[in-house]
């Protein structure tokens, strides 16, 4: 092992400290104010299914107290519809942009997601951050609440089986008497540590003690070469879900479709419908574009039949 700290740019776009949540899980927030924190990185790229993917997170993780949401984008300007989004959902976050380096786009498989991490664990290097616990959540994962009481405990790192991962359907630790001593996982490939990124947790303190922390950009290879960045060991690894036989997180991935398009002619693009404001609203989201020449004419119909546009727009 040869690492080099990082040294990433770090582009913050927004950020927020403030919970506006007066309630989670029936409590108030005053009632978890002891807790250490939760970092949950989440690593995301401009997609038609971006928006709904974090849309969907948020509303998980807007159940969970004491949760800083570390949401890195892969492009190279920061957006305003996505810092609208995140600050409307009340809880602490911090949105930068960490775009892949173009030297690494054309490569099969591409390292994604890797650039974003590496922003994040530098922003939490650069605040110094030691208490509390750093979680990477993919956007399109699936977590049960009770994943979060589970990985607030670790005191090094912690581990636990991730579900829907390839050809078993799961992959995570072997545990006996309580201790990890192997891993379940369809693809080994030498990899002392064959985890899904989802499938555990660090504490802060713990990985301050690792100036090297990293992780590279080698597909398929990041969670093993930035566990053994930190230093781990089999008898350090703390099993979370009784003892590793429940799943708290699941694989979920999102169908993927190209991008939506709606052949309207941009006359028809103003305020004497909403259609303009969607329009373009699912532009901002990266949804659907608009065109006045590509593909069919938009299909607008009244009482079972196609209407023209000059009838129902003009
Ligand atoms: C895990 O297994 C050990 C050893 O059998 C046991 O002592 C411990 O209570 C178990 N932990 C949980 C959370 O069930």
């Amino acid at each position: 092992m040869n690492f080099r700290p990082l040294n990433e740019t770090v582009h913050i776009c927004s950020e927020s400290y403030e919970d506006r949540r007066q309630f989670m899980q029936d409590k108030p927030q005053s009632d978890y104010g002891q807790l250490p924190v939760i970092y949950f990185v989440t690593p995301t790229y401009p997609r038609r299914e971006q928006i709904p993917e974090l849309t969907r997170l948020a509303h998980t993780l807007l159940h969970v107290p004491r949760l800083h949401w570390l949401v890195a984008d892969d492009q190279e300007k920061c957006n305003d519809f996505m810092d609208t989004l995140l600050y409307r959902f009340g809880m602490p976050f911090t949105h930068m942009v960490s775009p892949m380096p173009s030297k690494f786009r054309n490569e099969k498989p591409a390292p994604r997601g890797v650039a974003n991490r590496r922003a994040a664990l530098q922003w939490i290097r650069q605040h110094n951050f030691t208490n509390g616990i750093l979680y990477f959540g993919d956007d399109d994962n699936t977590y049960d609440l009770r994943l979060f009481s589970e990985i607030r405990k670790t005191q090094r790192v912690s581990m636990f089986p991730v579900g829907l991962i390839a050809d078993y359907g799961v992959s995570g630790p072997v545990v006996r008497k309580g201790k990890v001593v192997a891993f379940l996982d369809s693809w080994v490939a030498g990899r002392r540590w064959p985890v899904d990124m989802a499938g555990f947790a660090v504490n802060l303190e713990y990985m301050a003690q690792y100036p090297y922390v990293n992780m590279p950009y080698k597909p398929g290879y990041e969670e093993d070469l930035f566990l053994r960045s930190i230093g781990l060991q089999m008898n350090l690894i703390e099993p979370r879900g009784n003892n590793c036989t429940e799943i708290l997180v699941w694989h979920t991935q999102t169908k993927s479709k190209k991008l939506g398009m709606v052949r309207l002619e941009s006359k028809y693009l103003d305020d004497r419908s909403n259609l303009g404001a969607l329009l373009h609203n699912l532009k901002l989201m990266g949804v659907t574009s608009t065109t006045e020449s590509e593909g069919r004419n938009a299909l607008i119909s009244k009482n079972g039949r196609e209407k023209p546009h000059s009838k129902i727009l003009s």
